[in-house]
C-alpha cells in the first residue's frame, strides 16, 4: 500500500445520559445506552501515518513523546486497524487538544474518535459512521459518540456489531451551551476505564441500568421537541444515579469537591429562578452547565461569581469526526 498521513479532528461529548458499567469489558459493550451532545470548539486533532521504516509505534501527546501506558492504549488501537487492513507498518501519532492541557475536560472520547478515523483512513479502510463508531468504541466508550454529530444516541447492544452511536439530531437542531465550570486542573484519581469495571459492586447499578430505557426515552424526546424543562430534570437524575453508583461501589470513590456542590446548589437554585439551566458531572470534579444558548453570558458571568472556580469553558453543539488534511 501507499503510505500516506490523515488529520482528523473530532469533538469531546458530554452525556446527557451516562455510560457507567460494561456488559463486556474488553469489548466496551455498555450496561447500558447513553445519550450525548457533541462539545463543538473543544476538540483532538490526530495525525497518523503508517511508516515501514518505523521499528514500533511512536505517540506524541500535546508535543511530549509518549510511553508506556498512553502508547500502549494508541497501540492496541492500532492493532485493530491493522488487523482490519492486513496491514503490518507501524505508525506515527501526533495528537494535541485545543482545550487547555490538565483543565480536566475528558479528551479519551475526542482522542480515540478522531484516532480511529485518522488511523483507518491511513490504513486505507472505508469505514462508515457506524463502522468508525465501533471501532472508536473499543479504544474508549464514550468515544463511539464522537463519531457521529451533534446530538448523539449509543445504542448499548450485545456484541460489537450492535453496539455504536448515531446522530438524534445535528448540531443546529437546538441552541445549547455547555459552560464547563472548572473546579479543578489536578489529574482524576481513578480514571473512568478502572471506574466501569466496579460499577456492579454497587447495590445501586442494577436499579440504574434497568431504570435506563425509561431515562433514555425521556431525554431522547426532550431533544427532539427541545425541552429544556424535561430535558434538565433527566439529566440531573441521570447525573446523581450514576454519581450514588460510583460514591457506592467497592472501593467507593468520590469525584466531587466543595466548588463542585457549590455549583450544582446555584444551579439548583437558578432554576427555581427561572433561568433555563441544568448540572451534569463526568467522572471528575469539573461541573458542566447546560444552559439555552440566550441565557448563556449570565449562566458564565453567574459561574465567575462562585467560589472555587478557576475557570470556564463554553461549547455549543458540535459536528462529527473529519478528515481536515489528507497527504
Ligand atoms: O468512555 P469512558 O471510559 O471514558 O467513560 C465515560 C464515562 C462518563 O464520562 C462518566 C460518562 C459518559 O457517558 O461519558
Amino acid at each position: 500500500m501507499s503510505t500516506h498521513t490523515v488529520t482528523a479532528q473530532s469533538c469531546a461529548n458530554i452525556a446527557f445520559i451516562k455510560y457507567w458499567g460494561n456488559r463486556d469489558h474488553e469489548l466496551r459493550i455498555p450496561s447500558n445506552g447513553s445519550i450525548s451532545m457533541n462539545l463543538g470548539g473543544l476538540y483532538t486533532h490526530t495525525r497518523v501515518t503508517f511508516d515501514p521504516g518505523l521499528r514500533c509505534d511512536e505517540l506524541v501527546l500535546d508535543g511530549q513523546i509518549q510511553a508506556g501506558a498512553p502508547l500502549e492504549r494508541v497501540s492496541a488501537m492500532l492493532d485493530r486497524v491493522r488487523r482490519l487492513a492486513g496491514l503490518a507498518y507501524n505508525a506515527s501519532v501526533q495528537s494535541s487538544n485545543n482545550f487547555p492541557m490538565g483543565v480536566g475536560i475528558a479528551s479519551s472520547a475526542s482522542a480515540f474518535a478522531a484516532l480511529s478515523l485518522a488511523a483507518s483512513r491511513a490504513a486505507d479502510l472505508a469505514l462508515d459512521e457506524a463502522g468508525l463508531s465501533r471501532l472508536a468504541r473499543t479504544g474508549s466508550g464514550s468515544a463511539c459518540r464522537s463519531v457521529p454529530g451533534g446530538f448523539v444516541e449509543w445504542r448499548a447492544g450485545n456484541r460489537h456489531e450492535d453496539s455504536y452511536a448515531y446522530s438524534l439530531a445535528p448540531p443546529e437542531h437546538w441552541a445549547l451551551v455547555d459552560c464547563v465550570a472548572i473546579v479543578s486542573r489536578e489529574h482524576k484519581s481513578t480514571g473512568s476505564s478502572e471506574g466501569h469495571p466496579l460499577a456492579y459492586t454497587s447495590p445501586f447499578q442494577t436499579a440504574r441500568v434497568d431504570d435506563a430505557p425509561r431515562r433514555l426515552g425521556i431525554c431522547r424526546q426532550a431533544i427532539l421537541d427541545r425541552d429544556f424543562d424535561a430535558l434538565a430534570d433527566i439529566v440531573e437524575l441521570d447525573n446523581n444515579l450514576m454519581h450514588g453508583v460510583i460514591m457506592t461501589s467497592s472501593p467507593r470513590i468520590l469525584y466531587w469537591q466543595p466548588a463542585t456542590l457549590t455549583v450544582m446548589h446555584a444551579v439548583t437554585r437558578w432554576r427555581t429562578e427561572g433561568l433555563p439551566v441544568c448540572y451534569t458531572i463526568d467522572a471528575g470534579p469539573n461541573v458542566h452547565v447546560i444552559c439555552r444558548a440566550p441565557f448563556a453570558s449570565e449562566v458564565a458571568e453567574r459561574l465567575k461569581t462562585l467560589p472555587g472556580i478557576e475557570a470556564i469553558l463554553t461549547a455549543t453543539p458540535g459536528g462529527p469526526a473529519q478528515i481536515i488534511n489528507e497527504d
